[in-house]
């Protein structure tokens, strides 16, 4: 695949998607990264539905040096690990510095399909603009959590340049969806944003997050040391 898409050197958006966790590598016929990557030079799109070794495979013998817009939806699993991912999002000079992230958690009734996942979007603070979105399906809150804490540690390059995060609960998600996230796994979701200066907190959050927080006082573990400010949504 990357031979072919190499020759495609106008080649603007590209969007490559599996339907099922099924479709693996085969690891007997995989060959190591070739010395040199293919260069896509006006690629500024790329979509992506997977495993996360597929991605890996790939994007180790790409460079999309015009890059500005990633979307990458993986099928839940226990470990994500991306090291050739990470290395992707920081040789690409569009998806370097973000200040925004946004990490969502959504419950849809089954007849929206994949409508329950977890996301991280990170932006710039002004644009608005999505540069870099990752996505897991998965239904319940718990693994929800898991995942975007993985996703963030795991996935991405260090995210040191972030100033604001924001955690809701997409406002179609169904109204009655309980949770009882034990206080560490929220606090292990907060463990990479080092450099956050204001945290944006739905209804739905504080209520589970502020008492994460609360556990902190007087500890010498260390969430969230650039911390500011705390938002609250309707207050
Ligand atoms: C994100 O995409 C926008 C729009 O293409 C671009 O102007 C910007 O440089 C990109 N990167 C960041 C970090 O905002
Ligand atoms: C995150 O980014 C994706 C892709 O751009 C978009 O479809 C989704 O609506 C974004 N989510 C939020 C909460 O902004």
């Amino acid at each position: 695949m990357v031979t072919a898409i190499s020759m495609l050197t106008r080649l603007d958006c590209l969007v490559l998607g599996f339907e099922s966790p099924r479709s693996c590598p085969d690891w007997a016929s995989r060959c190591l990264p070739p010395p040199t990557r293919s260069v896509l030079p006006v690629l500024t799109y790329f979509g992506f539905k997977g495993v996360c070794k597929y991605l890996e495979d790939l994007v180790a013998h790409i460079d999309g040096p015009r890059l500005n817009k990633l979307e990458v939806t993986f099928f839940n699993q226990i470990v994500f690990d991306t090291p050739q991912f990470i290395q992707f999002i920081s040789r690409t000079p569009n998806l370097e510095t973000f200040e925004k992230a946004q990490v969502v958690f959504q419950y849809g009734a089954w007849y929206y399909g994949d409508a329950s996942a977890a996301s991280v979007n990170l932006s710039s603070r002004t644009s608005g603009y999505r540069n870099v979105s990752v996505r897991i399906p998965c239904i319940e809150l718990d693994w929800q959590v898991l995942s975007m804490e993985q996703i963030c540690t795991l996935c991405l390059p260090p995210l040191s340049t972030l100033e604001d995060i924001y955690i809701y609960k997409c406002p179609y998600s169904q109204l009655d969806w309980q949770d009882n996230i034990e206080n560490m796994l929220w606090l292990e979701l907060l463990h990479p944003f080092n450099s956050v200066k204001n945290l944006y907190l739905s209804k739905e959050f504080m209520l589970c997050i502020g008492p994460a927080l609360q556990e902190l006082v007087g500890v010498s573990v260390t969430v969230l040391p650039a911390l500011q400010n705390i938002f609250l949504e309707g207050l």
